[in-house]
């Protein structure tokens, strides 16, 4: 059942990925490739999915050779890790440290494009024994790529969880816990002297999970269109629409309370799961489509945050496969978007990707508005006359002889137009509601050569018209342009039982 769902919306997840290639000088999109999977592919396998979806930045969690050598004349950016378990030996030997750079990175540089060393995951809150070495480890690494002379094109950093920063809400007032303070200065410092960036991992599902209703599902979502699921700040008045540019502005003002600024965040883990237990419910296809879609369109944006404006938060997606070997609940080993056989784990097919790119359209892309189909037929007539009248919805492709006409299915041609009103005014407030008789879904209602506003087989949409944060909540059947009108007309006598 899963698989068959929101195959547009798949593959538009991945064309963004793909589209990453050609934003060299913005923020990219990459992903996590874990192992702990029961049915893991070689690692040619794992290269060939990576070039099939275009994916150009990959973070693996270990310095696997064969995944390395697969990784050779690819292209493809590799982050390499240093896993907790091996951090005590790094941190502890200069010369330890300097053999994991040489067997690790030298080794492979330039075949295999290593740009970055992940020293550790979440060191100081899930292995807080291990935080006195930490400083020593990063230092160690860092001689041994300049005796390798990698100094300048091989970075290295340390994953930071969310859980280091107790109160990250509201952002201004966001601290490091101030039991880490002499460590996370000088890791700042180590950052700021070697050009390296801050490795955060931000979860927006266990912020809003862990939140227990604080937050509207939307906040987490990247939906944000009404005051009511927006976060202000009270200290700074900036406005948050979401919650990933909270934490990572809860990273930067973290920072600028140990008096650093200037280095830049990289969220190194983010996405949503697709699949959970019976006490998960949040946990499910159309919210880790919304949440992995919306996320690579605000990333590719570079509009940066509100307290960085511009700032480029390069991410890396959580996860390429689910980690069946994981331990927890069942959340926990679904956050992969592929199964080891390169499907998607949300759809079966990618027919789509070759269609045109939707960069330029309107409303949220692999976001639909259609009609209830258990709604009174009486009430969807209703809908669908405001939104081709007062709503202004584009209605000419559900006229006679245009793609979209369907002389006997009401549902089909509200759901075009309430989509294209959704799509055309949701920058502005429009609502998906129309009298109760419309709802979201992620699943791309277009067929043949009748296409929805945000998919991405779209042509394009032209120039909306913004209607003002009005949502169609009454319908007002006044004032008609005389065009419009005689759309009404053909939609009435169409729809006369
Ligand atoms: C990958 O990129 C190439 C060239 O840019 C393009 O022809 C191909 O369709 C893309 N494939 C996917 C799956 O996006
Ligand atoms: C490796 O990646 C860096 C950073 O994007 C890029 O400047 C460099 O050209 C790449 N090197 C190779 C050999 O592809
Ligand atoms: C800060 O970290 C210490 C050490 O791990 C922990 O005991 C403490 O609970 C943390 N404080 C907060 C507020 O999370
Ligand atoms: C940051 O700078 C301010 C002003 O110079 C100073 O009062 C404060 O103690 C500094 N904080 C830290 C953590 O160094
Ligand atoms: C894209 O960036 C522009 C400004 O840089 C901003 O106005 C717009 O809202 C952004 N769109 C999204 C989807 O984040
Ligand atoms: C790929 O694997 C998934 C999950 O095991 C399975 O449901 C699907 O049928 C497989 N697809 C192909 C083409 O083998
Ligand atoms: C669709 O309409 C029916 C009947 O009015 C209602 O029970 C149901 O909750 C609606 N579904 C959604 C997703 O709004
Ligand atoms: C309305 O949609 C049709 C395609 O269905 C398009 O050709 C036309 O340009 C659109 N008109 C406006 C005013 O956007
Ligand atoms: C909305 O629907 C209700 C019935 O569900 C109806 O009584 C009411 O008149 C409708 N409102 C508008 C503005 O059409």
């Amino acid at each position: 059942m899963m698989q068959s769902r929101c195959p547009t919306a798949i593959a538009l997840l991945l064309l963004w990925l793909s589209i990453t290639n050609n934003n060299a000088s913005g923020a990219f999109v990459g992903i996590n490739i874990g192992t702990s999977v029961s049915n893991l592919p070689p690692a040619s396998g794992i290269v060939s999915i990576l070039q099939a979806k275009n994916i150009t930045h990959v973070r693996l969690f270990n310095a696997d050779h064969q995944m390395l050598t697969a990784l050779a004349h690819t292209g493809i950016e590799v982050m390499v890790s240093i896993p907790n378990d091996q951090l005590l030996r790094v941190g502890q030997s200069r010369s330890d440290a300097a053999d994991w750079v040489n067997k690790n990175v030298a080794a492979f540089v330039p075949s295999t494009n290593i740009t970055s060393i992940a020293v550790g995951n979440e060191v100081l809150t899930a292995l807080p024994n291990a935080a006195l070495v930490l400083i020593p480890a990063l230092q160690f690494l860092q001689a041994a790529l300049l005796a390798a002379n990698l100094n300048s094109q091989v970075k290295i950093s340390t994953p930071t969880s969310m859980d280091l920063i107790p109160k990250p809400f509201p952002p201004s007032t966001a601290q490091f816990n101030s039991t880490w303070n002499q460590i996370m200065s000088q890791y700042l410092q180590f950052l700021k002297n070697t050009g390296s960036v801050f490795m955060l991992n931000a979860q927006p599902y266990y912020g809003y999970t862990k939140g227990r209703g604080i937050f509207p599902l939307e906040y987490a979502l990247f939906r944000s269109v009404n005051p009511n699921t927006q976060n202000v700040d009270p200290n700074t008045d900036h406005v948050y629409t979401n919650m990933f540019d909270a934490m990572v502005d809860a990273a930067y003002y973290s920072m600028q309370a140990l008096n650093v600024s200037g280095i830049p965040v990289v969220v190194t883990q983010t996405g949503w799961p697709w699949l959970g237990g019976s006490n998960e419910p949040d946990a499910n296809v159309d919210n880790a489509l919304a949440y992995n879609t919306n996320l690579i369109r605000h990333i590719l944006n570079n509009s940066g945050t509100p307290n960085q404006p511009g700032a480029q938060v390069s991410t890396y997606i959580y996860e390429l496969f689910n980690e069946d070997l994981h331990t927890g609940p069942l959340s926990e080993k679904n956050w992969g978007i592929v199964f080891p056989n390169g499907t998607t784990t949300y759809s079966l097919t990618f027919e789509r990707l070759a269609l045109s790119n939707n960069a330029g359209s309107t409303g949220p892309v692999g976001m639909f508005c259609v009609a209830n189909s258990s709604a009174p037929v009486s009430a969807l007539k209703q809908g669908l006359d405001w939104a081709c009248g007062p709503g202004s919805a584009n209605c000419s492709a559900i006229q006679p002889g245009q793609p979209c006409y369907q002389s006997d299915n009401i549902v089909a041609v509200a759901s075009y137009a309430y989509n294209n009103y959704y799509h055309k005014t949701q920058a502005s407030g429009g609502t998906c509601n129309f009298n109760n008789t419309a709802m979201l879904t992620t699943t791309d209602p277009s067929y043949g050569s009748c296409i929805f506003e945000g998919s991405s087989g779209a042509t394009g949409s032209t120039g909306a018209t913004a209607l003002g944060p009005v949502g169609p909540d009454s319908f007002a059947t006044t004032k008609c342009h005389a065009s419009t009108f005689l759309y009404i007309i053909t939609l009435a006598l169409l729809f006369l039982v």
